[in-house]
């Protein structure tokens, strides 16, 4: 199939012809990522590959459908980019790799964790400059902390089950709770849940329900302290308000792979510009945050896998014209 990769970046390159030698697909990559200002580049490809940050709208949507797209897939698990209802009304199958390496986004989210709880950010910083002094590095321990799971699909369960390991109070939370991880952690409610976590780590998708999740609210119910994780999307927060939370203190950490305006930002080198986005430049001063860039899914198993499910989405929607991995 013709297909147009978006937002491809040199490792999706690599990655998607590597695994292409087997599926044949005639792949064409562009750097940008799909807007109204690019999409004109995708006239003639029936298929169309995006990633997190592409802005799949119904506006997009409508315009691709007349340059002759059938099938949208996004190289991610999350697909909140996309307007299913606009591809739906065009007849245009959107589909996604559900499941690439929910290890990769849980040891991310260790990572995090370990990195702002035990300061190591700091501490290399300070040996960089010759500076040895270990004062003011002082961390927790996992054993003394209460960790509450927010979302318990695939990621959510492998951080638990990793997190086991540390010997901490495991709380999850779910709307549907899942036998397997009742091994390791205990369901509780919404309530009981932000009242004992120490630290809180998001793993359920961006919908309408979870938009803003932790809010002016919400965030008064957590603990005093409360560290905050999110490796999912960055509008589960209100980002506004947490800066608010984490200037009286009432969020002692915050650790982001995602930050809800990041498409404008992420993956990209701005470092010789100016900085634009008000929040993200306050977020970056605080001592006690700690921003990526929606990296936590990059590691070689995870683009392995993400390149194979991709181009085998494509393939059996040209051979069946549908496809196991389809949404909406
Ligand atoms: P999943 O679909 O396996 O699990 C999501 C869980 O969230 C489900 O158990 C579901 O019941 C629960 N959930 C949904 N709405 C809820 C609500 N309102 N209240 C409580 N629970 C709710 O998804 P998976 O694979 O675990 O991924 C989770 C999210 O991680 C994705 O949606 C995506 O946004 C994000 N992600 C981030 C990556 C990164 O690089 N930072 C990479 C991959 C995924």
């Amino acid at each position: 199939m013709k297909i147009a990769v978006f937002s491809s970046k040199s490792y999706d390159r690599q990655s998607l012809e590597r695994y292409n030698v087997s599926f044949g697909h005639e792949l064409t990559f562009f750097e940008p990522r799909l807007s109204s200002n690019t999409l004109a580049l995708a006239r003639g490809f029936p298929g169309v590959c995006i990633f997190v940050n592409d802005a799949c709208t119904a506006a997009v949507i409508d315009e691709l459908a007349q340059y002759g797209t059938r099938i949208i897939a996004t190289r991610s698990a999350g697909y909140n980019q996309i307007d299913l209802a606009a591809a739906k009304q065009h007849g245009i199958l959107v589909v996604r790799v559900p499941a690439y390496s929910p290890n990769a986004v849980s040891e991310f989210t260790l990572a995090l964790i370990l990195t702002l709880g035990r300061k190591i950010h700091k501490a290399y910083n300070r040996s960089r400059e010759f500076n040895f002094e270990i004062a003011g590095l002082e961390g927790f321990e996992l054993r003394d902390k209460t960790v509450g799971v927010f979302g318990t699909g695939k990621i959510g369960q492998m951080v638990i089950k990793n997190l086991s390991g540390f010997g901490c109070r495991i709380l999850a939370y779910d709307k549907f709770p899942n036998d397997e991880v009742k091994r390791y952690a205990t369901y509780v409610d919404g309530p009981t849940f932000a009242r004992e976590s120490d630290i809180i780590t998001l793993h359920c998708p961006l919908t309408p329900e979870t938009h803003h999740i932790l809010n002016q609210e919400t965030l008064p119910y957590l603990k005093d302290g409360v560290f905050i994780v999110n490796t999912s999307r960055g509008a589960l927060l209100d980002t506004r308000k947490v800066i608010t939370f984490l200037k009286n203190g009432k969020i002692g950490m915050l650790a982001i792979d995602v930050y809800e305006e990041e498409a404008d930002y992420f993956y990209q080198d701005l470092s010789d510009k100016i900085p634009t986005n008000d929040e993200l430049a306050r977020l970056l001063t605080f001592p006690n945050v700690l921003v990526t860039s929606h990296m936590a899914f990059l590691t070689d198993h995870a683009l392995r896998n993400i390149a194979e499910t991709t181009l085998g989405n494509f393939a059996e929607f040209e051979r069946t014209g549908q496809c196991a991995n389809q949404v909406g």
